[in-house]
């Protein structure tokens, strides 16, 4: 799971992970907007909240993160979770549902940093690709026309958001005390990538352990869709 306020770099650090070790990215936010592109019952609900900066209600996002993980492709693969749960109430419906991360990563950012982000965010229709006007700029003319601008990326949409983030992370954080990573979120994504690579690592290493040793898991992985554990069996 990865977690972080809005613009911390969840999703650029997601599509490192996933094209290193294959898991299915499951992220909220592009689930919602998918929904809201195609105009959708959920889509159309979901819609005021977002633009205003707000949450989307629990039980809509819920219904949409439970239908997701339980795809064949996220049992085989292993799941990354990217912006769920969010708040305490989500957090103790993925409890109920028994469905547990092997690891709760943070990324931890400044404000004024988060700000800058969001606001000169870029995104590609086409690719899904995230770019940003100063620190990762299109490759080609081509894509730098086609590129669009989040309707929740503005400076007082993105203030709003933020203070809703850290009105829920202590609660959220809560719930995964034991398996919380915060990592610097400032950095280059590169450099970024780099701790959480050795996270990863480190965590395949053990679950090598525990498969050829027979032993218990030394993390709670409980029941309920396959996580990186099929990093080590898959
Ligand atoms: P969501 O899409 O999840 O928005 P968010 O959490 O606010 O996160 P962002 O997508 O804004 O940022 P990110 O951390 O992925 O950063 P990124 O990698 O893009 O959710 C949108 C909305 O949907 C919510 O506001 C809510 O309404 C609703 N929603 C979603 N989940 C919900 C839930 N569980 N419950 C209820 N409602 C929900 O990077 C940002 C920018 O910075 C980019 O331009 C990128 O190029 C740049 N960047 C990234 N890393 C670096 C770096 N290391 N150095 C320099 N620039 C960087």
């Amino acid at each position: 799971m990865i977690s972080g306020a809005p613009a911390s770099g969840k999703g650029t650090q997601c599509e490192l992970i996933v094209t290193k070790y294959g898991l299915v990215h499951i992220s909220t936010g592009d689930l919602l907007r998918q929904e809201v592109a195609a105009g959708t019952e959920i889509g159309n609900k979901a819609k005021e909240f977002m633009n205003a900066g707000g949450l989307v209600p629990d039980e809509i996002v819920t219904s949409m993160v439970a239908a997701r993980l339980s795809l064949e492709d996220a049992k085989q693969n292993g799941w990354l979770l990217d912006g769920y749960p969010r708040s305490l109430t989500q957090a103790e419906s993925l409890e109920k549902m028994q469905i547990r991360p092997d690891v709760y990563i943070v990324l931890d950012v400044p404000d004024e940093i988060l700000i800058d982000r969001c606001v000169g965010r870029r995104l590609d229709p086409v690719t899904g690709k995230i770019y940003h006007q100063k620190f990762f700029p299109p490759e080609t003319k081509e894509i730098k026309a086609r590129l669009i601008t989040r309707p929740d990326d503005t400076q007082e949409k993105v203030l709003s958001r933020l203070s809703i983030y850290k009105q829920n992370a202590d609660a959220v954080s809560s719930s995964y005390s034991n398996i919380t990573n915060k990592i610097d979120g400032s950095r280059h994504k590169e450099e970024v990538f780099k701790d959480i690579e050795s996270l990863l690592t480190q965590l395949q290493q053990n679950k090598v352990k525990i498969v050829n040793s027979g032993e218990k898991p030394i993390l709670d992985l409980k029941k309920g869709p396959a996580s990186l554990i099929q990093l080590v069996t898959g």
